[in-house]
C-alpha cells in the first residue's frame, strides 16, 4: 500500500481506503455487525488507514461499527464522518448551527470518540455553500475539541470550488471515475493550489465499473440502484455515476475490450483514478470482505500507459460526455 497526504489535515491516508455506506452487507439489506467488522478488519489488515462513514448510514450503525473496529486495532486509522442529511426536509433553511452541532454530538455518541478526525458536510443544498455562518460553526467545534478538521462532500464542481474558498475547509469528497471525469478539468488544479485533500467517492460507479452487471441484474428493493437511477430520491449521479444503466453497460463492454491487458475492470477503474496526482485517496465501498481485499490490491496494478489513458478518454468523450458531462 502507498500513502498520500490528505491535504491540509496532514493525515497520511492509504491510496485505496474504504467507504462504509454498505459495510453491513449491502444496500437495502439488514445491517450485520459481523460483516461490517470483517470488511473493516480486512481493509486494515491490508494497510487501509482511512475510512469514510456518515451518521445516516444505517442510522448510525455504520459509524458505530467503524469506530468499534478501529478502536480494537493498534495502527492509527482516521475516521471521516458526515453530517447534514438528517435535515428534513433537506433544504438550506434546515441547516442551522444548532442543528449541525447536534448532529456532530450524535456522531460523537455513536462512535464514542472524544474528537472526530474529519467531519464533512454531507452534500448540502448549493445555497449552504454561500452561508459563512455554517462554516464558522466548525471553527467553534474545533476550539471545543469536538472535531479536528472540516471537509465537504459535494455533488457539483461549482460547490467544490466555492467550498474551498473557506480557509477551514481541508478536504473535498467528490465523484470521480471513468464515467465521471469533469473534476479533472478545473477542480483538481484548484484543489492542489490550495492543498485540499481530495477524497474520491463512487469510484466504481456504484459497481457498474466492476463489469459484473448485465441487463438482467436485479438489486434489493431498498437498494438505491433500484429507485435512484434518475436521481428522484437523492442526487442524479449518486447512482451509477449518473449514467443510464444500459448505456453504462455498453461503455463497460467497450472498456473491457479496449483494455485487454487488464484482468479486472474493477481494479483498472481504481488504478485509473490513482493516475491523477490531485487525488489523495479513493474510498470504494464494499459489501463483502473479498471486495475490500481486491480493491486494495488494485493499488499494485501497473500504471496506465498513455495509450490506455487515451482509450478511456475516447470512450468517455464518445459515449458518456455528451449525455452527462455538464450536469455537475
Ligand atoms: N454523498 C456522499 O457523500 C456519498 C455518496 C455515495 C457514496 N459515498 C461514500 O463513498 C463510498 C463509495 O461509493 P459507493 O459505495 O456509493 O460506490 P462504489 O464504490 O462505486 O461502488 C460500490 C459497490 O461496487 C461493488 N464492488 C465493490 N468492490 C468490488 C469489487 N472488487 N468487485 C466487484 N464489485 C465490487 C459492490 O456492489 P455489490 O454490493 O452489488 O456487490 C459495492 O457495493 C461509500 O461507501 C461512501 O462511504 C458518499
Amino acid at each position: 500500500m502507498k500513502y498520500r497526504t490528505l491535504g491540509k489535515t496532514g493525515y497520511q491516508v492509504s491510496e485505496i481506503s474504504l467507504g462504509a455506506w454498505q459495510i453491513g452487507g449491502g444496500w437495502g439489506k439488514p445491517f450485520r455487525d459481523e460483516t461490517a467488522e470483517s470488511i473493516i478488519n480486512q481493509a486494515i489488515d491490508l494497510g487501509v488507514t482511512f475510512i469514510d462513514t456518515a451518521d445516516v448510514y444505517d442510522g448510525g450503525k455504520s459509524e458505530a461499527a467503524v469506530a468499534r473496529a478501529v478502536k480494537k486495532r493498534k495502527v492509527p486509522i482516521k475516521i471521516a464522518t458526515k453530517c447534514g442529511r438528517f435535515v428534513n426536509p433537506h433544504v438550506s433553511a434546515g441547516y442551522t448551527p444548532q442543528a449541525l452541532r447536534k448532529f456532530v454530538e450524535n456522531s460523537l455518541q455513536n462512535t464514542k470518540l472524544e474528537t472526530l478526525d474529519l467531519i464533512q458536510l454531507h452534500c448540502p443544498p448549493t445555497e449552504v455553500y454561500y452561508r459563512p455562518e455554517i462554516f464558522g460553526l466548525f471553527e467553534d467545534l474545533k476550539k471545543e475539541g469536538k472535531i479536528a478538521h472540516l471537509g465537504v462532500s459535494v455533488e457539483k464542481v461549482e460547490e467544490a470550488l466555492k467550498a474551498i474558498e473557506y480557509p477551514n475547509v481541508t478536504t473535498v469528497q467528490i465523484i470521480f471515475n471513468m464515467f465521471r471525469q469533469r473534476p479533472a478539468q478545473l477542480f483538481f488544479a484548484e484543489a492542489q493550489k490550495k492543498n485540499i485533500g481530495v477524497i474520491v467517492r463512487v469510484p466504481l460507479a456504484s459497481g457498474l465499473l466492476s463489469g459484473k452487471y448485465t441487463p438482467e441484474t436485479t438489486f434489493a428493493a431498498q437498494d438505491h440502484r433500484n429507485f435512484n437511477r434518475d436521481g428522484s430520491s437523492f442526487d442524479k449521479g449518486e447512482t451509477f455515476g449518473g449514467v443510464n444503466y444500459e448505456l453504462g453497460l455498453q461503455a463497460v463492454e467497450e472498456l473491457k475490450k479496449a483494455l485487454p491487458g487488464r484482468e479486472s475492470l474493477a481494479a483498472a477503474a481504481l488504478r485509473w483514478i490513482l493516475m491523477f496526482d490531485a487525488v489523495s485517496c479513493i474510498i470504494p465501498g464494499a459489501s463483502r470482505p473479498d471486495q475490500a481485499q481486491r480493491n486494495v490490491q488494485a493499488a499494485d496494478e501497473p500504471p496506465f500507459t498513455p495509450a490506455e489513458m487515451k482509450v478511456v478518454g475516447d470512450i468517455y468523450e464518445r459515449l458518456i460526455k455528451p449525455v452527462v458531462h455538464q450536469l455537475w
